[in-house]
């Protein structure tokens, strides 16, 4: 893997807000790069800088070896941008509106044709081609913003909260749509506010917050930044308390264990492991060799949303998909 954008100690100001403080990433060639940050985080300012959209402050900005400074003509060949706030003709059908588009990055004639067909279908709006824009749902609108970015098969495509509004169906098929992008050659950065979608398609995150980077990894390479660790929770029934402190007793002296406490209310063991462990029955014997019945036993394990709320010290606003607010955490 190669970098393919690297961001160094990028700043940029709106009078006195630094909206984005110093920030340092780089995206490697060919995947497809989440972006995850709280309201105001900075996101939007960032991609905008990397589309050439905006001016900054400070840092640099390389993409493709070219100095974003030096030869903003030659990133902006590469580019495809789907923007925040959706960006169509509302006069203009579907296929005019992407082929203004792609006919801006200079396709033509029958390659532009095929871009459009390709852009439509892409999207599933192939049967509203001829529909305007300014008739169409929300959603299709969406659908139809996305189409427009990526029509002219751009190397770096840039994503920002493409999927506000379109329902799960499209989504899927937009998702699928993305990773086919990403292998057939493009490279993407991907901004969502619904954390389900960039876990399912990010090969990594960023995590930015008041402009600054928080982390970046992998998903479980986030996770373990924040924690080491995941719990079993067992719960025992009948059986000697004496058999069951014996075999807690063992239990912390096992492989992967990092603790392991018995005791509250319901009589429940709770062992601590390191977050790799995925063989829990050595810790299961420990009790059945002392013919404790367990009655159940289930891990805690943590996930992007604690991890997220660990970093930033804020929930992502995280909404579904609709950016509607969320559902309380189920329990
Ligand atoms: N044109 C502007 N003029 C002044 N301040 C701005 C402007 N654009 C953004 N800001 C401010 O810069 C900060 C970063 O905004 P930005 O839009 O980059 O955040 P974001 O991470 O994209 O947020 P969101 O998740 O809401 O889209 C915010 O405090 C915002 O109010
Ligand atoms: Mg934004």
């Amino acid at each position: 893997m190669t970098n393919y954008v690297t961001v160094e100690k990028l700043t940029k100001k709106y009078g006195d807000l630094v909206a984005v403080n110093s920030l340092s990433f780089t995206v490697e060639q060919n995947e497809i790069f989440g972006f995850l940050g709280p309201n105001g985080a900075g996101k939007t300012t960032t991609l905008n800088v990397i589309s050439t959209l905006s001016d900054y402050d400070r840092g640099s900005v390389t993409i493709a070896g070219y100095d974003l400074a030096k030869e903003p003509g030659k990133i902006k060949a590469l580019l495809g941008i789907v923007p925040q706030d959706v960006a169509v003709y509302g006069s203009l059908t579907a296929a005019e509106n992407i082929a203004l588009f792609a006919s801006l990055y200079g396709l033509r004639g029958k390659e532009l044709t095929s871009a459009t067909d390709e852009a439509l279908d892409f999207v599933g709006l192939a049967d509203e081609r001829k529909t305007r824009a300014g008739k169409m749902s929300g959603g299709m609108r969406r659908r139809l913003n996305i189409a427009c970015g990526i029509a002219h098969k751009p190397k770096l495509i840039i994503m920002d909260e493409p999927t506000v509004g379109v329902d799960a169906r499209s989504r899927e098929t937009i998702l699928l749509s993305i990773r086919k992008l990403r292998d057939g050659g493009a490279t993407i950065i991907y901004t969502s506010h619904y954390m389900p979608e960039v876990q399912e398609i990010a090969d990594r995150i960023a995590i930015i917050d008041k402009g600054r980077l928080a982390a970046i990894g992998t998903e479980q390479e986030l996770i373990g930044y924040v924690t080491d660790r995941k719990t079993i929770r067992i719960v025992t029934g009948s059986g000697a308390a004496e058999d069951i402190r014996a075999a807690v007793a063992e239990m912390a002296n096992l492989a992967g264990v990092k603790s392991a406490k018995y005791g509250g209310e319901r009589g429940e063991i709770r062992v601590d492991v390191s977050l790799e462990s995925a063989n829990i029955s050595p810790i299961l014997k420990t009790l059945m060799a002392r013919d404790v019945a367990i009655k159940s036993f289930d891990e805690e394990a943590p996930d992007l949303e604690t991890t997220f709320l660990a970093l930033t010290g804020s929930e992502l606003h995280a909404g579904d998909a609709n950016g509607e607010p969320a559902a309380p955490a189920k329990k």
